[in-house]
């Protein structure tokens, strides 16, 4: 039963990067964020090697391969220089997420559907690298089924517009265009159309530690991968207590869950 299933939790690491890039030193080191994520308990350690590095490098990708102990998901544009990394590096999971340049983060899910075929041949040649293989994409049915039928293993759900309906930031000063309650219900009916076609169902994007409560309650999503929040939080509390406080939150979330059966 997916109830039981233990939420695994990826935290991403770039953010320790950005901290780092925004004065150029080589402090503070994302391998090391990464050791305490793991002795914390994380599952997963998830890095988005951008085309424009803005934040993790490829020297950290190379530092973090030879480190991480759990598991290295790698996310990056479906782009040839991309593949040639991933193909040196061999990361145990690669994530393909849309990337464009000018976005502050990544905005919006794959479009699998309508690159489809570009997309099976890319696919087929980073399969080689050996990763389990994952798709970043909308909580939409259409973009989940033509996903299944590319055969990757994973489908990580892009939670945005749910935590941007759901943030703190939703009053007169920063109104959003979304619905919680709407968002929430896409996610859950997402969710199970992903779970019922074999995908591992994943969840990703702009979740804190209040608004993955919910999502957490939805009992297919088996990965949570989260960056922002918990670098922010441990800022001021230290990495590992932000670690274990957003897998309590992850737990607290999967409870719910429970009773509810
Ligand atoms: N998952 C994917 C595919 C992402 O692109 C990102 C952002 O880099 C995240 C998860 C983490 O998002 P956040 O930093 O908002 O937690």
């Amino acid at each position: 039963m997916k109830s039981a299933i233990r939420p695994r939790l990826g935290v991403n690491v770039d953010h320790v990067a950005t901290v780092r890039e925004a004065r150029g030193t080589h402090y503070p080191e994302p391998v090391t964020a990464a050791s305490l994520a793991e002795l914390a308990g994380a599952d997963q350690i998830t890095i988005h090697l951008r085309e424009d590095r803005r934040h993790i490098q490829d020297r950290d990708v190379r530092l973090l391969r030879e480190t991480v102990e759990t598991r290295l998901n790698l996310e990056m544009g479906a782009t040839r220089e991309m593949l040639e990394i991933a193909d040196d590096i061999q990361p145990d999971m690669v994530t393909l997420v849309p990337e464009r340049r000018e976005e502050q983060t990544t905005e919006g899910g794959l479009d699998v559907v309508g690159n489809a075929s570009r997309l099976a041949d890319y696919l087929s040649e980073l399969s080689e690298c050996g990763a389990h293989l994952s798709l970043f994409i909308d909580p939409d049915p259409d973009q989940i089924a033509a996903s299944a039928r590319l055969d990757v293993d994973i489908v990580e759900l892009h939670t945005g517009d749910y935590c941007e309906a759901a943030g703190p930031f939703t009053n007169a000063h920063r109104p959003s265009n979304f619905d919680r309650k709407q968002e929430l219900k896409r996610l859950r009916e997402a969710a199970r159309v992903a779970d019922s076609l074999d995908l591992v169902v994943a969840a990703g994007h702009g979740l804190d530690y209040k608004n993955v409560l919910d999502v957490a309650a939805i009992p297919q999503f088996e990965e949570f991968n989260i960056g922002h929040s918990i670098v922010s939080r441990a800022v001021l509390v230290g990495f590992e207590q932000a670690v274990r406080e957003m897998i309590d939150a992850l737990h607290t979330g999967r409870r719910t869950a429970l009773e509810l059966l």
